[in-house]
């Protein structure tokens, strides 16, 4: 019947409307509008979109998929993190336990998620302040159109994920986060090789209730 053509291609100005609409569809976290600003016009965030080809006109270049991603310098990080922990007269390991309290799908959502996250990936990549330019990657959303599912088009996504930060010397990880009750999610990256490195506990915050997200690392460069 249907014979998709899927093509992969930057997301951008003119996809927002239906990138908003899509992430509405199939998360359970409410992105705020400044994030989808972000994505389209490419601030410190990589992306691709999904199309298929064989739609009628007007539909060819309709996103049916995507994925997003944050370039995180370490040390930057590294510096946000100590500045919150002396303004919280608070230590690393206080300031990881304390993501719970943090990471809720509020206003500051993505800049909580982002400054809580990196310590515990730097730990695990042993941040050398000798090489401060290392950077790492950082999957903030993926997503597929139910009628586009099984065919492989999250997989393809990945990889140009993986591609691009290999192409990046300077880059060691692609790293994200998944709840414990996504199994499709959960089984893409294992099949991907991606190394489920951390159980947290109570990570996200969703109507009220608490759930578990596992933190998947794919090392690059050696990283
Ligand atoms: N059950 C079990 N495994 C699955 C399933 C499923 N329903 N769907 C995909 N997989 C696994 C399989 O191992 C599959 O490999 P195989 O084909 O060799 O069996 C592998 O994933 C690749 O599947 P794709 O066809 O590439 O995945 P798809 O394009 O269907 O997209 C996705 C998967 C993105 C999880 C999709 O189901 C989706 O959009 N779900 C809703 C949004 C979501 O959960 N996004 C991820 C959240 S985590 C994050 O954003 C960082």
């Amino acid at each position: 019947s249907h014979h998709p053509t899927i093509c992969y291609r930057p997301i951008q100005p003119c996809d927002l409307e239906i990138l908003e609409r899509i992430h509405a569809d199939i998360f359970p976290i409410r992105y705020e509008s400044e994030f989808f600003q972000s994505v389209v016009h490419e601030r410190d965030i990589v992306s691709w979109a999904a199309v298929d080809r064989s739609q009628p006109n007007g539909r060819s270049d309709e996103l049916i998929g995507f994925v997003t991603a944050r370039i995180v310098l370490a040390k930057e990080t590294e510096q946000q993190i100590k500045d919150i922990a002396s303004m919280c007269q608070a230590s690393y390991d206080w300031i990881n336990q304390a993501h719970v309290f943090l990471c809720n799908p509020s206003d500051e959502y993505e800049q909580k998620n982002f400054l809580i996250l990196t310590p515990m990936i730097g730990d695990l990549l042993r941040y050398d302040p000798s090489k401060p330019d290392q950077t790492l990657v950082y999957i903030l959303t993926l997503g597929v159109v139910e009628t586009y599912r099984n065919l492989g088009i999250a997989r393809s996504l990945i990889r140009q994920v993986i591609k691009y930060a290999s192409s990046v010397p300077a880059c060691r990880a692609v790293y994200l986060h998944v709840i414990s009750y996504n199994v499709p999610a959960i089984h893409l990256y294992k099949k991907m090789s991606f190394k489920c490195i951390r159980r947290l506990q109570d990570f996200y915050l969703i109507n009220g209730q608490h759930y578990d997200s596992f933190l998947f690392v794919y090392y690059v460069n050696g990283g």
